[in-house]
């Protein structure tokens, strides 16, 4: 198979995850026979500094031209106080839009080697296999009338719109996510008190009626948040609005023992994907050989399991991972006991060894 890759580094850590994702990939790709072309692209406050805005038309025409996306992550201090629209962040929210990527599925995942890297006790996180589908598109990041500020600048909007139709397509792909894991649907959401909320319940009760196989339960983001740290192994897929997903996946990242273990994929209806870590750019730590690039190169495998079909290829990747944590190898953030802390480049050098020696290698 032949892939054409977009590659939008962003910015701190960003690119040193990227560069860790792409040596991952050029190698199972070429275990398996597979070519890739990569074209970089600008994003961020790296296309602010250089083009003058955070998403050039350019980057656009290089996505739309690729089969799928990589994206490593955005923003800084340097551009914290820019006005809205020359902010990193806009550049990341203007792709989503723009790529009509609605549906963001976070899977969240118990390493075995992780399991007192985690705050929580281990029988809380042992076997936790989630995904929270996080609507992407719309929702408080996207209000209808968009955020303003009054005339005399002591009134603030920020709207949460939805279309009928933008809830059902997310609730449609929770659905028939749950479908094919293990049939359990948390649908959660703020229905006490936002009528946005009760239409998503209303939506998602009318559409569990096609899934009986599927158990459902509707829950407040507030007692879930509370849930995910209590009780993580309930869940099997939670559906959310934008911003819920957006708070409950960091929240949900500290079962695996750190936010740098998160992968995720921004898909449409179709193959076409952009797979991007959940964590920031991480300037506190940028530049300095610290960055954790699991979760970068776990979106990497997302992105070959979703976009391109290539189950094999995205399970060598996701034992590579598995078996570098099972040596003891990790970066700092992840607190194993008796760990072996070594650099970003280092435990990419770690998968790689472990993906040509692989026995399951073609
Ligand atoms: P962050 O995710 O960048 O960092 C939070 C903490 O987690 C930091 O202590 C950081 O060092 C640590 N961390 C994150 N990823 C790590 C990794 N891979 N390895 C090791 N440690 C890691 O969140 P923040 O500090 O709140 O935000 C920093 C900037 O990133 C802001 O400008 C924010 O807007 C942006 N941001 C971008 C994205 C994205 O591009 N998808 C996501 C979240 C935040
Ligand atoms: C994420 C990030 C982004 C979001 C920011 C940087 C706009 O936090 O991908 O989780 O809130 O969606
Ligand atoms: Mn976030």
């Amino acid at each position: 198979m032949k892939m054409k890759l977009a590659v939008l580094p962003g910015d701190g850590i960003g690119p040193e995850v990227m560069d860790a994702a792409i040596r991952v990939l050029k190698t199972v790709l070429d275990n398996y026979g597979h070519e890739a072309v990569f074209e970089n692209a600008l994003i961020g406050g790296a296309a602010i500094d250089e083009a003058g805005t955070p998403l050039p038309e350019e980057t656009l025409d290089i996505c739309r031209r690729s089969d799928a996306i990589l994206l490593g992550a955005v923003g800084g201090p340097k551009w914290d106080h820019n006005p809205a629209s020359l902010r990193p962040e806009k550049g990341l929210l203007g792709i989503r839009k723009e790529m009509g990527l609605f549906a963001n599925l976070r899977p969240v995942k118990a390493y075995a080697p992780l399991l007192n890297a985690s705050p929580l006790k281990r029988e809380r996180v042992e076997n936790v296999d989630l995904v929270i589908v996080r609507e992407l598109t719309g929702g408080l990041y996207f209000g209808r009338p968009s955020e303003r500020r009054g005339p005399d600048g002591n009134e603030v909007i920020d709207t949460l719109a939805y279309t009928r139709e933008e809830i059902e397509r997310i609730i449609e792909k929770a659905f028939q996510l749950a479908q094919i894991r293990r049939k359990k649907l948390a649908s959660v959401d703020k229905a006490n008190v936002l009528e946005s909320s009760r239409m998503w319940r209303e939506i998602a009760e009318e559409t569990a009626k096609k899934y009986p196989d599927v158990e459902v339960s509707h829950m407040l983001v507030d007692s879930t948040s509370m849930q995910l740290i209590a009780n993580p192994g309930q869940f099997d897929v939670i559906v959310t609005e934008n911003m819920f997903g957006d708070i409950l996946s960091d929240e949900a990242s500290v079962i695996t023992g750190s936010l740098g273990m998160l992968p995720s994929a921004s898909l449409r209806s179709d193959r076409f994907g952009m797979y991007e870590p959940v964590h920031g750019s991480a300037p506190d730590i940028a530049g300095q050989g610290k960055a954790n690039p699991l979760g970068m190169v776990l979106s990497a495998a997302l992105m070959l399991r979703y976009s391109f079909g290539l189950e094999k290829e995205a399970a060598a990747i996701e034992k590579a991972v598995d078996d570098v944590l099972q040596d003891g190898y990790c970066t700092g953030d992840l607190q194993v006991k008796n760990g072996k802390v070594v650099s970003t480049h280092e435990l990419t050098d770690k998968l790689i060894e472990k993906l040509n020696n692989s026995e399951a290698r073609p």
